[in-house]
This record gives structure tokens, sequence and C-alpha cells, in this order.
């Protein structure tokens, strides 16, 4: 059980870490099971813009095994709920490589932009759950996240003159733009920078089996792995149940987001 100061430095700042929180034999069992995802061709799979490196993975909410297990019913969806007042259900479990010497960019963005142009969820209660299954430090790609940008002002005014139906049209022939290393709602660093009110980047970093929870709109991002060594981060959004979209015009391919909310036991 996590402490109360846990939950409410998530709330202030936007994000918690847990360093080595995953127990050694659930870590080893996920990084078994990684190869064969990352090797599985099909939608759910994007590439670098190389045409090659695997870039990220989605749709592991639909797998079994280590994959639900870690989601559903390990210390990771423990501790999200007890960061979380609501039922929660797995939004999105996906998986980024960032392979040694070839994983670009993440750039500047919040999560909830994304789900509410694309998804149509109602509200920024989501939140998710970075899972390091590489030891992360600062030179292969760490996570980088702007503590307090949660609360600040939606930066992306295009989207509030567009309807739903517009940006899910616009978007239906190529989904990447929300995986690319050139993100469809990025946000620039002067904006980065306005959200962080003074207050310094976190870089996550720290053993595998670390997690980092952090907030759908919290701003965050990550650099090129220019080194040698992997950095794979699996990330699992959890959603309250009653901030499941309710309306669908054109919803996402099911790989992309979880259409069934059903509630963590
Ligand atoms: C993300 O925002 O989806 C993850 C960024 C990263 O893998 O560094
Ligand atoms: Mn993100």
């Amino acid at each position: 059980m996590i402490e109360l100061d846990h939950a409410e430095k998530f709330r202030t700042d936007g994000f918690v870490f847990f360093p080595g929180l995953l127990p050694r034999d659930l870590l080893k069992r996920i990084q078994e099971e990684l190869p064969k995802v990352l090797d599985e061709p099909g939608p759910q799979r994007f590439l670098e813009d190389d045409g090659t490196t695997v870039r990220a993975v989605y749709g592991l909410h639909r797998k079994e095994g280590v994959w639900q297990e870690v989601a559903t019913d390990s210390v990771v969806s423990q501790t999200a709920k007890s960061l979380s007042n609501s039922d929660l259900y797995v939004l999105q479990w996906k998986v980024n490589p960032k392979s040694a010497e070839a994983g670009d960019q993440w750039e500047w963005h919040r999560d909830f932009t994304y789900w509410q142009a694309e998804d149509g969820l109602p509200a920024p209660r989501a939140f998710t759950a970075g899972i390091f299954l590489d030891d992360i430090d600062e030179d292969n790609g760490p996570l980088r996240i702007v503590p307090g940008s949660h609360t600040g002002p939606a930066l992306h005014e295009e989207l509030e003159a567009m309807d739903h139906q517009e940006i899910t049209d616009r978007e239906a022939d190529d989904w990447s733009a929300a995986v690319s290393a050139n993100l469809s709602f990025a946000i620039s660093d002067g904006g980065a920078t306005t959200l962080s009110g003074g207050r310094e980047v976190f870089t996550a970093c720290g053993p595998a089996g670390s997690v980092v929870f952090f907030d759908s709109n919290v701003v965050h991002g990550s650099l090129p792995n220019r080194s040698r060594r992997p950095r794979t981060l699996a990330l699992i959004s959890y959603n309250p149940v009653d901030n499941a979209p309710t309306d669908w015009p054109t919803p996402r391919p099911a790989y992309f987001v979880n259409l069934e909310p059903t509630p963590l036991p």
C-alpha cells in the first residue's frame, strides 16, 4: 500500500516515481515475453522513420498471460488504485522499446490531448504507469516530465474549434500521427517552459522494474537513444470507468484503445 504523501505528490506534481517497484520474477517474465510482442507484425506495431526499428507496439490490453496480470493484478494495478478514488479500467497498454542507437525522440506532449481529440475522453482523469523494462539513465532516452504542468492551460486552441468527427476523419487513414517522432499535437519547448512555472524537468532514471505514474495532462517527452543500450518503457494507462468515452463517431482501432471499460478486480 502506498503512503499518503505519494498520492499527494501525484496530485501536486502530476507524477510520482517508485524505484524498483516490480518484483524481480514478474519483471523477468515480462522481459521474456517482450521479443514475441515486438516481433509480431500487424497494424498495432509502429516503426521508426528508418522503416525497420520498432518504435511502439499497442494493444497489449488484448493479450493474456503476464501482460494481463501486470495491468490488472499486480503491484502496478494496486498502486494505480491507491492513487485514484475511482474504479479504473485499462484504457491503453503499449510498449516503446526505444532501441539502442536508433530509438527516436518523443516530443513534448500531453496524452489527454490525444485521448480527448481522437477518442472522445470526457475529462483529464486518466493516468499512466511507465514501467522500466531496462535500466534507464540519462544516456538511453529517459522519460522527461514537466512537474506541475498538468494544471496549466490547454495549449491547442485549434482543437477547441474542431469537432471530434473532423479530427478523427483527418487522422483515420493514418493513425501514426499520434505515434511518430513528429507528433500531431506536440508542445514546443517554449510551451513546456511556460507550463513548468520555473520548476526543473524531472528525468525518470532508475533500475529496471521502476515505475513512474504520470497524469494524462502532464507534459512529457523523451530524447533519442544515442546509447548502445535499449530503453524499453512499457506504458499502462488507466482511466476511471465513469470517464469512459460515451460517444464514438469513428473510434480509433481497438488495438489503440480499449473499448470495453471493465473495472480492475
Ligand atoms: C509516451 O509519451 O507515449 C512515451 C514516451 C517515451 O516512450 O519516451
Ligand atoms: Mn505520452
